[in-house]
Order: C-alpha cells, then sequence, then structure tokens
C-alpha cells in the first residue's frame, strides 16, 4: 500500500497537541488536521440551528453536509470567518458532548480522511492513531499532568488578560478527561503501537525533537 504518509498526534486537551503538530508539520512541508476543530465547529454549528445535542440523526446529517474550510489559518462555516468563536468554552463542552454520538464520529470521519494529500499529513485529536488513521507511519500520544496542563492554561489565559482560577481550571481539565476517556466510541487512550510522551517536564522544542526522531527511525523524510 503506497499511501500519503501520515504523523498522529492524539491526547488530552493542553498536552500541547496543537502547537506540536504545527511544528512537526512545518518541520516536513506537510498538511495539518485540527480534528478538534472539525467537532467545534459542528457544535457551532448545531447550536446556531438550535440542534440539541441529543439528536444525534440531526447531528449526523448536519456533520455529513457541513460546508466548513480551513484557509490561511482561518476556519470557514459557510463562508463565514468563525476561527474565534469556535474557541469558546460552551463550544468546546459541546463538542466534547456530540463527540460521544457514534452517529456524529461515523458522520465526520471521511471528511478527516480527505485530510491524507501529498506531501503528507499530521493529524491532531483524541483518536487519530486508535481510528481515524489506524495505519498511520507514526503514532504519538502526548500527555502531562492535569496540574501541569491547567498551569499552561492558566498562564496563557492570563497573558490574555483574563482572571481566572488555577483550581477552577484543574477541575475543568479533570472533567474533560474523564468524558473524553470514558466515552464507548472512540475514546481517549493510546494506540497499542504509539510511542506515549509525557510533556509535563519537557520544552516544546524537546518534544518535537522526540517526535522527528521517532519519524527518521521510521524512514519519514524531512
Ligand atoms: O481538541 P479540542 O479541544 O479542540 O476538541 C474539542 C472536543 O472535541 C474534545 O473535547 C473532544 O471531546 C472532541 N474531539 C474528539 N475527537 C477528536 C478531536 C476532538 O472527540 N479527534
Amino acid at each position: 500500500m503506497s499511501q500519503v504518509p501520515v504523523i498522529t498526534i492524539d491526547g488530552p486537551s493542553g498536552s500541547g497537541k496543537g502547537t506540536v503538530t504545527a511544528l512537526v508539520a512545518a518541520h516536513f512541508g506537510w498538511q495539518v488536521l485540527d480534528s478538534g476543530a472539525i467537532y467545534r465547529v459542528l457544535a457551532l454549528a448545531a447550536e446556531q440551528s438550535g440542534i440539541a445535542p441529543t439528536n444525534e440523526a440531526a447531528l449526523r446529517t448536519m456533520a455529513l453536509q457541513l460546508q466548513v474550510q480551513f484557509v490561511d489559518g482561518k476556519t470557514l462555516l459557510n463562508g463565514a470567518d468563525i476561527s474565534r468563536a469556535i474557541r469558546n468554552e460552551t463550544v468546546g463542552a459541546y463538542a466534547s458532548q456530540i463527540a460521544a454520538l457514534p452517529g456524529v464520529r461515523e458522520g465526520l470521519l471521511q471528511r478527516q480522511r480527505d485530510f491524507r494529500l501529498a506531501p503528507g499529513l499530521v493529524a491532531d485529536g483524541r483518536d487519530m492513531g486508535t481510528v481515524v488513521f489506524a495505519d498511520a507511519q507514526l503514532k504519538v500520544f502526548l500527555t502531562a499532568s492535569a496540574e501541569e496542563r491547567a498551569r499552561r492554561r492558566y498562564l496563557q489565559l492570563k497573558n490574555a488578560g483574563h482572571s481566572v482560577s488555577l483550581p477552577d481550571l484543574v477541575e475543568e481539565i479533570r472533567a474533560r478527561d474523564e468524558r473524553d476517556t470514558g466515552r464507548e466510541v472512540a475514546p481517549l487512550k493510546p494506540a497499542d503501537d504509539a510511542v506515549v510522551l509525557d510533556s509535563t517536564t519537557l520544552t516544546i522544542e524537546q518534544v518535537v525533537e522526540r517526535i522527528l526522531a521517532e519519524a527518521t527511525a521510521r524512514g519519514l523524510a524531512g
């Protein structure tokens, strides 16, 4: 099978997946798939249309028909820029709720696989290595302690001028972890053949270096 190469980077919220994915993709000159953004777009579209987060049939139909585009770092829904709107916590929580429905996951499956274009893809999510790209050449599971992930998020929000409480963030992160790991379909867990990287005490640069070393060991060109 001469498939376009894929590196999958799965892990919990706040593990640094997004940043690491962008850096690894830039190194190779490959495409990026931010699968969480797709779940978030569907959540926003459903919210705007008044579809209940339990209406699996309507959500599946919407997932199949969603007019979403990723252009120049922007996320467009029916042509409108929703890059900022999908990042709020309400949309994130709605996304994680509808992501537990098998019909939604199935409805978004092919859309995610369509990102596998030459010369290669780095895919960021929760089930990239276990479900969507089960035949990926390199699978990484990136994690960090809940406290460290909350601390990173806290600094990010504080620097952006928001007033936030660290204990509240630790609680929020724990709740989201529980929802994502506890669900029946495509729960968050490392693939059997994944390289597990704990970034609690590593810098972003060190994480990227490790991933590039694993990629080289697998003969991926860069
Ligand atoms: O990564 P991000 O926080 O943007 O993802 C939002 C939510 O979408 C996650 O909490 C998770 O429930 C869901 N998701 C998923 N599978 C993926 C990516 C995201 O279930 N591959």
